[in-house]
């Protein structure tokens, strides 16, 4: 087990990557704060665990609540006694095309997928320095950070861009506590925000992508266990894109015949 007896805290823990990473972590022994939205689906992962013999307790909140923030971190230290780990994965999308996006929804889009992330890594990061002890943060980005995709989410593009250079800047910063912050960034996987059910999107989504099948959620965890192992201490500020090569066939697509 590599990650026997780390206290970890997932947001967005109860669906999709963030279901697949509280599964993964517990069965390499973590103990799994389960931080999503709605309290049952907290709960429904939280009785998985404990089905498999893991420990892990719910905590229902809306991430972009700065005060509820605060509380999932009392209420870590409550049940466990200590943090080690801080998943980010909660995020929200909207489809809308770049002329018709309000202030109001640029603003839920951000709050809640980078405003979030950054302050609860902030929170989290002075927690670790209080223990004296080692922290990893794992933000998931997206390839949406770094390519255009159609049908168009620009406030979402805007915060994974966002999150992939805060991560950068957090990891140098940080590394002097003893804390590395490093992102997945995943392509197109299979789970309700994707709308990966709805064969016509899954068959236009995976057009440009090798195996011409998305990821599944499960695929992110190995990559997020090696990020927060102790072998992993040298590695900060980085963004691994766990996306079937679909970055470099997007870049290195074939060029129609234009005329001179
Ligand atoms: N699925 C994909 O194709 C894909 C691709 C690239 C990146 N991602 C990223 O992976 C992450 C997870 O995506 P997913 O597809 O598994 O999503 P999902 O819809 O299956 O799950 C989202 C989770 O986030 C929680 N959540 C949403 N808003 C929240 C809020 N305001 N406060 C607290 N929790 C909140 C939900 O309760 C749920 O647990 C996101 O950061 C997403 O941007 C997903």
């Amino acid at each position: 087990m590599k990650l026997k007896d780390k206290v970890a805290i997932i947001t967005g823990g109860s669906s999709g990557i963030g279901h697949a990473l509280s599964i993964g972590f517990a069965k390499e022994g973590a103990k799994i704060v389960v931080a999503a939205l709605h309290e049952e689906g907290c709960i429904e992962v939280v009785n998985e665990i404990k089905e498999m013999g893991g420990e892990a307790i719910p905590f229902a909140l809306d991430v972009s609540d700065l005060g509820k923030q605060e509380e999932v971190l009392e209420a870590t230290l409550n049940a466990f006694g200590k943090m080690d780990i801080l998943i980010n994965d909660a995020a929200y999308s909207r489809r809308e095309k770049v002329l018709e996006v309000t202030p109001e929804s640029w603003d839920r889009q951000m709050d809640v997928s980078l405003k979030a992330l950054f302050f609860l890594s902030q929170s989290f990061s002075k927690q670790i320095i209080k223990q004296k002890s080692h922290g990893r943060i794992i933000n998931i980005g997206s390839v949406a950070g770094v390519m255009d995709f159609h049908p168009v989410s620009i406030a979402y593009h805007a915060a994974k861009a966002g999150t992939i250079h805060v991560t950068r800047v957090m990891g140098a910063d940080l590394a002097k506590y003893n804390i590395t912050v490093n992102c997945i960034s995943p392509g197109s996987t299979v789970s309700p925000m994707s709308k990966s059910q709805n064969k016509k999107y899954y068959d236009y989504m995976t057009q440009g992508i090798p195996e011409h099948r998305m990821a599944e959620p499960e695929e992110m965890v190995p990559p997020a266990v090696m990020f927060a192992s102790d072998e992993a201490e040298y590695i900060t500020g980085q963004t691994l894109f766990v996306e079937g090569g679909a970055l470099a066939v997007y870049l290195g697509r074939e060029e129609p015949d234009f005329e001179a």
